[in-house]
């Protein structure tokens, strides 16, 4: 099947290249969430000009999978093996503490990264501001 050779190529691409770097190969991301990321404290206080700057950058980058509403319902949906997430949920797959959610956007779902990471991309400050903005689109549990 083409898919299968296809993944076992990327595989063994992968592979080659952590051998070859020495790097390890990314780690899979906790469903749940870390000890670590309840620990992490937001630097950048909720206030409405931090949502709205996160709003904004919600809009330009995530929408386009995540669906203007957050509810997973993106233009994007249908390319991905994997469904973009309802972030309007009361509780996330990957950690619902704001050092989780900032772990995923910042570095994507691993290892597959169907949820792409925005390190060097959005900067943490505005990561920070997305994060806020996230817990305004959450229903109440
Ligand atoms: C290319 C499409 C795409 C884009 C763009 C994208 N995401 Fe995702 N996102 C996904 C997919 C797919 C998942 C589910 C990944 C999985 O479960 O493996 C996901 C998962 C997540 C999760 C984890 C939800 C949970 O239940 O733990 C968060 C949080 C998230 N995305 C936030 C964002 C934010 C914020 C942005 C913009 C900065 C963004 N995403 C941009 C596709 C995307």
């Amino acid at each position: 099947m083409k898919c299968a050779r296809y993944g076992l190529a990327t595989l063994a691409a992968s592979t080659l290249l952590a051998l070859a770097t020495g790097v390890a190969i990314a780690q899979v991301t906790a469903v749940g969430g870390t000890p670590e990321g309840a620990q992490i404290r937001n630097p950048v206080a909720a206030t409405d000009a931090s949502v709205a700057a996160g709003r904004a950058v919600f809009m330009e980058k995530c929408a386009a999978c995540h669906g203007e509403r957050g509810d997973g319902h993106g233009k994007g949906i249908g390319e991905y093996g994997t469904p973009p997430a309802d972030l309007t949920r009361a509780s996330y797959t990957y950690g619902t503490a704001d050092g989780d959610v900032f772990d995923v956007i910042q570095n994507g779902v691993q290892p597959r990264l169907a949820m792409p990471g925005w390190d060097g991309l959005i900067s943490e400050t505005d990561m920070w501001n997305v994060v806020n903005y996230l817990r305004t689109l959450r229903r109440r549990s």
